[in-house]
């Protein structure tokens, strides 16, 4: 009996020929995964509100594009996103990164002004940048977004209320929009990272409490930026071509209690 295999692309070339954006790229997560989409091939564009963008782009040693804005800025997201399918013709892959968590404070104690900013940049940013990449999606035949939300969309967090919300919101929209826009071959995910040892998550530990957080999971370790973009990589690429509406914890064990 004759079996036809076919051939697997390698890793290294699995996103060659697709064009990728990225939010939030000058540091931790987003520039890490700057440089894996790069390794594994595409063309990476990348926004971000610190002008570092602009050297982790080009230090990645890819075909890429930086642009320094605030993605809660409607009207500069869509600017950007344009520029790139002008520039590139094609967009296969967003990935929602850009994040903030607000000022640590129990609920009671949260201020509306922190409240609007942390939705304004984890959710509505997000909505926009889908809003604005989808119909270039649909016209070319599919595409791959992966929203990059967190544990706290799973679990709660103390002092973290508005932040788990905004991410818990995005688990949402992420499940709603894999249903609307499946038949248009377009993939829609949200990784749910545990801690992972970059600037924001030190931001709001201070080096008593690293010990006592590292110990949420049962790897007992934070995660490296990288072991993160392993998974955008993944969820990107036509590895993943039978996954989407999914919420997947890359958190080391932290939500497996
Ligand atoms: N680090 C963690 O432990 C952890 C855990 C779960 C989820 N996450 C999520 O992962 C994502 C990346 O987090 P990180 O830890 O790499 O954070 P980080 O603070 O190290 O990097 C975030 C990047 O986003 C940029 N950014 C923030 N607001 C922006 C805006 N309005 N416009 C443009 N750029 C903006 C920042 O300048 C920075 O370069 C966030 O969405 C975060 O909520 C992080």
């Amino acid at each position: 009996m004759d079996f036809v295999t076919s051939e697997l692309p390698s890793i290294s070339s699995r996103l060659t020929g697709k064009v990728a954006m990225v939010t939030g790229g000058a540091q931790g997560i987003g520039a890490a995964t700057v440089r894996r989409l790069v390794s594994e091939g595409a063309r990476v564009a990348c926004i971000d509100l610190d002008d570092r963008v602009r050297s982790v782009t080009q230090m990645s040693g890819g075909d890429t594009l930086a642009f320094v804005a605030d993605v809660s800025d409607e009207a500069m997201l869509r600017e950007a996103i344009l520029e790139v399918e002008q520039r590139w013709g094609r967009l296969d892959i967003l990935v929602n990164n850009a994040g903030i968590d607000g000022k640590p404070a129990l609920l009671a104690d949260g201020e509306r002004r922190d409240f609007d900013r942390v939705i304004d940049v984890n959710l509505r940013a997000s909505w926009h940048a889908m809003k604005f990449v989808l119909p270039g999606m649909i016209a070319r035949g599919g595409g791959s977004i992966v929203n990059i939300a967190s544990a706290a969309a799973l679990v709660g967090f103390e002092t973290l209320s508005i932040y788990a919300a905004s991410k818990a919101a995005v688990v949402g929209m992420t499940r709603s929009a894999a249903l609307e826009y499946g038949r248009h071959n377009v993939r829609v995910n949200a990784l749910c990272p545990g801690g992972v040892l970059t600037p924001l998550a030190l931001s709001f530990m201070d080096t008593g409490t690293t010990a006592a957080w590292a110990d949420k999971h049962a790897l007992k370790r934070f995660a490296e930026p990288h072991e993160i973009a392993a998974a955008v990589a993944f969820l990107a690429s036509d590895d993943a071509s039978f996954i989407t509406g999914a919420a997947i914890p890359v958190d080391g064990g932290m939500t497996a209690h």
